[in-house]
């Protein structure tokens, strides 16, 4: 199709049914409007509109046209899933990039499009459009999987002779007026995902992340929703750029467009340029909608469960050495670790830091990855199979992309880190970063990590990273290297689980400053964050969880003052907060008295108990009326059973609280609600004069809507405590 053409043809001519889309899945519509060759155009995301004949969808796309009034050029400016400029949008733009500053914009045409159903349910739109003129080809991917996730991802070839710089690809999704309001996340080290709410106004709140990992700071999930959203209340969109080096999620409106989301990788100048027959593949960016945020998260749950690779084993109760010893490595306390880490029925034993080369402390030792002779004169089998004998699985930390200074790896190959060709970076924690797009620099990881894999047996692998990537180029080409890294990591991770299929990896990085989707394809579980602090992880993970499943979010039980805060937290509320995660333990326990692990070992015999549904139900929290209190809990997907936790997290102006409400469960079934131990124990006011007449196992019994609409009166809780509450739907 010519260029002429194309400009007879937009939207609104005569057109085909099939340039038209309507894709529905669980409870959500997507219509993609094809006409005119133009790049696919989203009229509707959002609330399912039930069977629609081509003559209604038709119409919708009639009625969808704006009164051309004002533009910035004649005629109307149809707004591409890749914004073009040449279609008079002047906005950000879809894609950036020059040939040798020629063919700085572009004007796409459609050449074919498919739409396919797969296996698993998906309904996936391919596009194939090219731009002859600027000799560039695009195919572009838009899924709508079963559970009414939104993904979609762009695929950029040079067809032409000469190199095309590209400076940025952004892939965008729209939304309507009604979206007000823009909720996103800050963060720094041990305070991951900070919410931030705005007003959603004119211009462009862009979110643009430097680190070289997915970082603390990220956008997480942007999200723009109706006035006053919530948990349960007001639609919501909400995009996540699943990235795990630079990257950018944007919300922008203008008096042309009410609002677009988007995100895109965010490339350095000179940082992917494409020979002839060149391709640069986006990463994917999803877009969640639902009613209240709990919806948004749950197609997101819904659709990680579903993946052939989520782990569906029960999460193993883990023990992490890393609070308890530091790098005080020795045989014996390592061994009187695990005996009390299975004494109170611990299955998994993770060895952190400080196991391998000088690595003694923090400032070497990065990157020599032999067990150390001087602590491990036997290698790590003495601790391995002790820990195996006692029934635990055996897990190891790793850095594996980063290196000291002072480290025989460094000695040996000065030119295998990422840096300028002048100077090194500005150390981080004293260490660098190893430019794992060098191929020597590759197969040495790969084959240290493989070899360590087959001596030992292994279960499971904490894959840290422990700073941002500051100057980082290939330092042979001089050229910015975030981009090669990135996908020099995925593959590294890919070929490891390739060959070790069993072997589970936990994403770190300083805590929970790398947490995207893209690296939870390939990881089964996330630090959440350095900071263990119960009143600090309850928003942590609360947030976290937007995205992440609670199955895959590590959740751990510190000593009674936290070591990043130093706040002193009673046991339930320690062991309350993690038991909404994959629990684990960081505690020398060999300090604890019997009192502490008898209580320990009972939380985790409830966790086991429980985590059958907490890791396969539906996350819910009350839209307090109180913000010192909150309600969150999990409803299992039948709606038979649920789990609440009551969360003060401060004292309330009133005493009591009022009723608090307890949402998602089935409206009309009657449930059985009543205290769930070890929960069950008030500590607080209330405990001196307790007389809530329902605080008994028997309980009371209130159908699901009395619980969401009305609530019931829990105790009166000391500030930093909590209570569980359990709800069985009755026959
Ligand atoms: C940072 C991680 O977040 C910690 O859990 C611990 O593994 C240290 N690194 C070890 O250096």
């Amino acid at each position: 199709m010519s260029a002429a053409q194309r400009d007879d043809a937009v939207p609104g001519t005569p057109d085909h049914d099939t340039d038209l889309h309507h894709l529905r899945a669980d409870g959500v519509s997507l219509v993609v409007d094809l006409a005119g060759g133009t790049l696919p155009r989203v009229l509707h995301w959002g609330a399912d509109l039930g069977d629609l004949d081509p003559d209604v969808l038709h119409d919708l796309r009639r009625v969808s046209r704006p009164m051309p009034i004002g533009f910035p050029v004649d005629g109307e400016v149809p707004v591409a899933v890749l914004p073009e400029q040449s279609a008079g949008f002047l906005g950000t733009p879809g894609l950036t990039g020059t040939r040798d500053g020629r063919d700085f914009s572009t004007a796409f045409v459609v050449r074919e499009h498919t739409v396919a159903r797969l296996d698993d349910g998906t309904q996936r739109l391919d596009v194939h459009a090219a731009d002859a003129d600027a000799g560039l080809g695009l195919d572009l991917v838009v899924e709508l999987t079963a559970q009414g996730l939104l993904r979609q991802r762009a695929t950029l070839t040079n067809t032409a002779d000469d190199t095309y710089a590209l400076d940025g690809l952004l892939l965008t999704l729209p939304v309507p007026a009604t979206a007000t309001e823009l909720l996103d996340f800050s963060g720094r080290w041990a305070r991951e995902r900070s919410p931030q709410r705005t007003a959603f106004t004119h211009g462009t709140r862009l979110r643009d992340n430097r680190r070289g990992r997915t970082g603390y700071d990220t956008a997480f999930v942007l999200v723009a929703g109706t006035h006053g959203f919530g948990h349960r209340a007001g639609q919501v969109w909400g995009v996540h750029t699943a990235w795990s080096g630079n990257h950018r999620t944007l919300a922008e409106r203008s008096h042309y467009h009410p609002g677009l989301l988007g995100g895109g990788e965010l490339l350095t100048p000179g940082e992917v340029r494409l020979d002839a027959g060149g391709t640069y593949t986006s990463p994917w960016v999803y877009g969640s909608w639902g009613v209240g945020l709990d919806a948004l998260a749950g197609r997101f749950h819904r659709w990680m469960r579903a993946r052939p690779q989520h782990p569906r084993t029960p999460r193993p109760v883990t023990l992490n050495t890393w609070e308890a010893v530091y790098f005080q490595h020795d045989l014996g306390r390592l061994t009187e670790l695990a005996d009390a880490a299975a004494a109170i029925g611990a299955e998994r034993y993770v060895l952190d830091d400080g196991w391998f080369g000088s690595r003694r402390d923090d400032t070497r030792g990065l990157g020599d990855w032999y067990v150390s002779a001087d602590v491990w004169p036997d290698g790590l089998h003495p601790l391995v199979d002790h820990v195996t004998g006692l029934g635990l699985q055996f897990g190891l930390w790793v850095e594996p992309e980063m290196v000291n200074p002072d480290s025989d790896l460094a000695r040996a190959h000065p030119d295998w880190m990422l840096q300028v060709p002048s100077r090194l970076p500005r150390p981080a924690r004293h260490q660098q970063v190893l430019d794992l797009a060098h191929p020597e620099a590759y197969a040495y990881i790969l084959e240290r990590l493989d070899a360590l894999l087959r001596e030992y047996d292994i279960a499971y692998l904490k894959w840290d990273h422990n700073r941002d990537l500051v100057d980082a180029g290939h330092g042979r080409s001089g050229t910015a290297g975030v981009h090669g890294q990135t996908l020099a990591v995925y593959r590294l991770l890919d070929e490891l689980r390739e060959r070790h299929p069993g072997v589970e990896i936990e994403s770190c990085s300083s805590g929970g400053g790398r947490v995207d989707l893209e690296i939870l394809a390939r990881t089964d579980r996330i630090w959440g964050s350095d900071c263990i602090d119960a009143l600090e992880r309850q928003q942590i993970q609360r947030w976290t969880n937007l995205l992440v499943p609670l199955e895959l979010i590590g959740a751990h039980v510190g000593s009674g003052t936290a070591h990043s805060t130093g706040r002193r937290h009673a046991l339930s509320f320690r062991a309350g907060t993690a038991l909404f995660g994959h629990l684990g333990i960081e505690w020398d326990l060999r300090e604890a008295d019997d009192a502490q692990r008898a209580e320990l070992a009972a939380w985790v015999s409830a966790y086991k108990d429980l985590r059958g549904l907490l890791h396969t139900g539906t996350t819910v929290h009350a839209d307090g009326v109180d913000p010192s209190h909150q309600v969150h809990g999990v409803v299992a997907a039948d709606g038979s059973d649920a789990l609440f936790a009551v969360v003060a997290t401060a004292t309330s102006e009133s005493l009591p609280t009022g009723r608090l409400t307890f949402p998602g469960l089935d409206p009309d079934a009657t449930y059985h609600v009543r205290p769930q131990p070890p929960g069950d124990v008030v500590e607080g006011l209330g405990s001196h004069w307790l007389s809530l007449p329902w605080w008994t196992p028997d309980g009371a019994r209130l159908t699901g809507r009395v619980l969401a609409e009305v609530g019931l009166q829990a105790p009166v809780l000391f500030p930093e405590h909590l209570v569980l509450v359990r709800a069985t739907r009755v026959a």
